[in-house]
């Protein structure tokens, strides 16, 4: 470790350093990034309970680091840009939303005890909630409406974090599910960039997650140090192990869907050159001016029949290839302000696809409104 490094901040089970000279590579990349290391200290019960898991930094660092990578593979945008040793990741420079997102496939923890559920019993429907993350107030509970009241995040932020972290348990289930682990619950958190894109960071691992195992329901995370159910050094390996033995197959699977890339139309592998049209509108709960104004003018033009106006924006733009989800990011980073616009967009292919081929502009045709 670097000596000339600062401590920005130390929290229970990691700590965030601003990266020394030469740490973070050139120095655009240090003014953007962060470095985490990952503590073997854990805690639990609001900081009840103490103790230390021997191994478990680097664990969770390298199943962090794993999980993400498979992440942004699959187009979700997380904090990780690498990492930097066994208990260290670079990570991109965000303002973490105070909100922990928490999915979950099957009752177990604090749901089993609030709804009286028995533990294992599988949800009917996956279930998201928010958490208040605060220390003093033991993380509480908290629906949609005391997000906005306490102006944690704006309502497309919520949706964006609800959004991610639904396709986040698509991804994660089957990805873990494959390495013999049940994905039964876990906690997300986010946060935003200096453009304010919300990007998921934090940490994914035996922390923060329920994994039991697929065949005996053998519980492979931090519940065996909350309960004081022994071996839980182990779990923490054997969770890494089976992570790091998935993450292979995961690479060679990406590797044979691009060798076999070839013979898919151009379209399918999103190469089809495209148009997109983008519609920016205010949000309905913001005020209007320049509306307001048309709306007068027409009606002193004698056009009773207009109720309200309201005046957007209208961009085109030609693509080298079809790619909705690379239209939507432009939308959030730049063409739309989140805050207080409204975006829809539709993405076409220029020209028809070849005879025979399913039409590509109908899957990718509109999206993204108020993300
Ligand atoms: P819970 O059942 O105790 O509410 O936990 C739900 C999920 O969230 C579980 O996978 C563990 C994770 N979690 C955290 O990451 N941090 C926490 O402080 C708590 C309470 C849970």
């Amino acid at each position: 470790m670097d000596d000339s490094r600062r401590k920005l901040y130390e929290g229970k089970a990691k700590i965030v350093w601003e990266a020394g000279p030469g740490e973070a590579g050139p120095g655009a990349e240090a003014a953007r990034t962060y470095i985490v290391e990952y503590k073997d200290d854990a805690t639990a019960f609001d900081g009840k309970k103490r103790g230390r898991i021997g191994g478990k930094g680097r664990v969770n660092n390298l199943v962090s680091a794993l999980l993400f990578d498979l992440l942004e593979r699959e187009g979700v945008p997380t904090h990780f840009v690498r990492t930097l040793g066994d208990r260290e990741m670079l990570v991109r420079r965000v303002k973490i939303i105070p909100v922990e997102v928490v999915v979950r496939n099957v009752a177990a923890g604090s749901l089993a005890k609030r709804l009286g559920l028995e533990e294992g019993a599988p949800l009917a429907r996956t279930v998201l909630e928010h958490y208040y993350k605060s220390d003093e107030l033991g993380d509480p509970l908290i629906n949609r409406y005391h997000l906005r009241t306490l102006d944690l995040a704006a309502d497309p932020e919520i949706d964006r974090m609800e959004s991610l972290a639904l396709r986040i348990n698509d991804i994660l289930g089957g990805a873990l599910e494959e390495c013999g682990l049940r994905l039964i619950d876990f906690k997300l958190e986010f946060g935003r960039t200096d453009t304010g894109e919300v990007i998921l960071a934090d940490e994914i691992s035996p922390d923060t997650c329920r994994f039991w195992d697929t065949e005996t329901n053998e519980k492979l995370d931090k519940d065996r140090f909350r309960r004081d159910l022994g071996d839980v050094e182990e779990a923490y390996e054997e969770v890494l192990r089976r992570v790091t033995a998935g993450a292979e197959k995961w690479r060679v699977r990406r590797r044979g869907a691009r060798a076999s890339g070839g013979e898919r139309p151009a379209h399918a592998r999103g190469e089809w050159p495209a148009h997109a049209r983008v519609f920016v509108t205010l949000k309905s709960t913001v005020l209007d001016p320049q509306g307001a104004a048309v709306e007068n003018a027409l009606r002193t033009l004698g056009y009773d029949e207009v109720k309200s106006v309201r005046v957007g924006k209208f961009i085109t733009l030609e693509l080298t290839h079809l790619s909705p989800e690379r239209v939507d990011e432009m939308c959030r980073r730049l063409l739309a302000n989140p805050v207080i616009e409204d975006y829809r967009f539709e993405v076409v292919p220029a020209t028809a696809p070849p005879a025979g081929s399913p039409p590509p502009g109908a899957p990718t045709g509109t999206g993204g409104k108020g993300q």
